[in-house]
C-alpha cells in the first residue's frame, strides 16, 4: 500500500506523531494552578461609588491578595491572583496603541498592583481576549498581539487567560498558538490559559488537543460556570460524557479546565461545596476560587483548605480521573494517585449521589467492581476526615457507603 511515492507522506506522519507528543515547555503549571479570579463573583461591576468593595479595581485585588495570605489560603497552595474582564479603558492609548488599565479603578497602573501581589509571595494573572473585543466589550488583542504580549511582560504578569469573544473560531487554530509564541518570545514565563476549545465545543467541533497541549498550559473546555449547583453538575456531566476524548490530554503542564470554584458564594450548600471540591480534585482541575474571601464562612473555608483533598488535586502523577460507572443513580469517579506500590496505583474515589429521595442512600460495591484489584488490597480513609479510617479492603471485599442526596463521599484507597 505504501509505495516509494508515499515516503514523504510517511515522513510527514512520523514528524507529526513526534511533534504531537510534545507539550508546552515553559516549565509552568506542572500541577494544576491554584488561585483566585474575579469573574464568577464580581463579573463586570465597574461602579466603585455604588459598590466600593466589589468593583473591579486595584482595591479589590489588593484586598483579596492580602486575604489569601492572612486567611491561610497561600499556606495550602493558592497562588495566582487573576484579574478577569473589565479592567481596561475602552480605548487603547492613542499614540502608542498600548492597552490602558481603567484610569479611575487602577489609577496607579498595574505594576503597582503586581508589586503588591508579588510582595505577598503570590503571582499575578491578567485576562485578555483573542478577538477584536473582550467579552464585556473592551479592546481585544487581535490586531496588536506582539505589542500586548510585550505589555503583559512589562506589567510583570505571570498568568494570562485569553478568552475568545468577538473572534472567528476558524482563526483560533493559528491565533492562539501565535499569541503563545509571542508570550514565549518576551522571555517572561507566563502560564497560558486558552479558551479556544470552549468556543469550538459551542459549535460542536472537537478541540485540537495536540495543539492545545503544545501551546497552552490549561484550557477551558466548555461553558462558564454560574453560581448554582445545576451549573456545577452540568459541567461535571460534560466532563463525564466527553472523558474519553479529554482525559488522555491532561498532565503536568497541560490541563483541562472545568472553570472556577464557586465555593463561598450564594449557590452551593455545605455538602454541595464538598462535591465541587471533590470532583475538581478527581479531574485534576485548576483550583481557581471566585468568591469574596472576606465573606467565606469558616466551614466552607475548611473545605477550600482541606489539605488532603488538595493533595489529590495536586498529585504528582497528574493523571486526570474519570467517571467509572453509574449504579442506582450513584456515580463513581476515580483518579489514580500516589503512592504507587509495586506498580499498583492508589486511588481517590468519589461516590456522587444524583438521587433526590430524602434519606441517605446505602450502596455497596465489591472492590473488583471498582477495578480496585491490588493483591494486597488497600487501606481506606475518608478524604474529608482522614482520622476516619475504614480499614483494609481487598478485591473481593464489599465496600459499603451511604450518601446523602446530591452529596459526595470521598475516599482515599492507598495501595498496600
Ligand atoms: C482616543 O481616541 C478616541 C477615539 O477617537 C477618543 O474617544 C478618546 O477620547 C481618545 N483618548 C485619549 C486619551 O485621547
Ligand atoms: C470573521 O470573518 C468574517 C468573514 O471572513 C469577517 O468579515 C469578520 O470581520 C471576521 N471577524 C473577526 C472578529 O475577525
Ligand atoms: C520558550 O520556549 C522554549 C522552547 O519550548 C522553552 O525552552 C522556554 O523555556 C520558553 N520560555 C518561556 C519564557 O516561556
Amino acid at each position: 500500500m505504501f509505495g516509494i511515492r508515499n515516503v514523504p507522506l510517511l515522513l510527514l506522519l512520523l514528524i507529526q506523531l513526534l511533534h504531537g507528543g510534545s507539550a508546552l515547555d515553559n516549565g509552568l503549571a506542572l500541577k494544576p494552578p491554584m488561585g483566585w479570579m474575579s469573574w464568577q463573583r464580581f463579573r463586570c461591576i465597574t461602579d466603585c461609588e455604588l459598590y466600593p468593595d466589589e468593583c473591579i479595581s486595584e482595591k479589590l485585588f489588593r484586598r483579596n491578595a492580602d486575604l489569601i495570605v492572612s486567611e491561610g489560603y497561600a499556606d495550602v497552595g493558592y497562588e495566582y491572583v487573576i484579574i478577569d474582564d473589565c479592567w481596561l479603558e475602552k480605548n487603547r492609548d492613542n499614540k502608542t496603541n498600548k492597552l490602558v488599565p481603567d484610569r479611575k479603578r487602577f489609577p496607579r497602573g498595574l505594576n503597582v498592583l503586581a508589586d503588591h501581589i508579588h510582595a505577598n509571595g503570590l503571582k499575578f494573572g491578567l485576562y485578555q481576549d483573542f478577538g477584536t473585543k473582550t467579552c464585556a466589550g473592551y479592546p481585544g488583542v487581535i490586531n496588536h498581539m506582539a505589542l500586548d504580549a510585550e505589555t503583559f511582560a512589562n506589567w510583570d504578569v505571570d498568568y494570562v487567560k485569553l478568552d475568545g469573544c468577538y473572534a472567528n473560531v476558524s482563526d483560533m487554530a493559528t491565533g492562539y498558538p501565535e499569541f503563545g509564541r509571542l508570550l514565549n518570545s518576551t522571555g517572561r514565563p507566563m502560564v497560558y490559559s486558552c479558551s479556544w476549545p470552549a468556543y469550538q465545543s459551542e459549535l460542536g467541533e472537537l478541540p485540537e488537543f495536540e495543539s492545545l497541549k503544545q501551546h497552552c498550559n490549561l484550557w477551558r473546555n466548555w461553558d462558564d460556570i454560574d453560581d448554582s449547583f445545576e451549573s456545577v453538575m452540568q459541567i461535571i456531566d460534560y466532563f463525564g460524557k466527553n472523558q474519553d476524548s479529554m482525559q488522555p490530554h491532561a498532565g503536568p503542564g497541560h490541563w483541562n479546565d472545568p472553570d472556577m470554584l464557586i465555593l463561598g458564594n450564594y449557590g452551593l450548600s455545605y455538602d454541595q461545596s464538598k462535591l465541587q471540591m471533590a470532583i475538581w480534585a478527581v479531574l485534576a482541575a485548576p483550583l481557581i476560587m471566585s468568591n469574596d474571601l472576606a465573606q467565606v464562612r469558616p466551614e466552607i473555608k475548611g473545605i477550600l483548605q482541606n489539605r488532603d483533598v488538595i493533595a489529590v488535586n495536586q498529585d504528582s502523577l497528574g493523571i486526570q480521573g474519570k467517571r467509572l460507572l453509574m449504579k442506582q443513580n450513584i456515580e463513581v469517579w476515580r483518579r489514580p494517585i500516589t503512592p504507587k506500590v509495586k506498580g499498583e496505583y492508589s486511588y481517590a474515589v468519589a461516590f456522587v449521589s444524583r438521587r433526590t429521595d430524602g434519606a441517605p442512600y446505602p450502596i455497596s460495591f465489591t472492590l473488583k467492581e471498582l477495578s480496585l484489584i491490588n493483591d494486597n488490597g488497600y487501606v481506606v480513609q475518608d478524604l474529608f476526615d482522614m482520622n476516619n479510617k475504614l480499614g483494609v479492603f481487598r478485591a473481593e471485599s464489599q465496600f459499603k457507603t451511604r450518601i446523602i442526596p446530591n452529596g459526595v463521599n470521598f475516599y482515599k484507597f492507598t495501595a498496600l
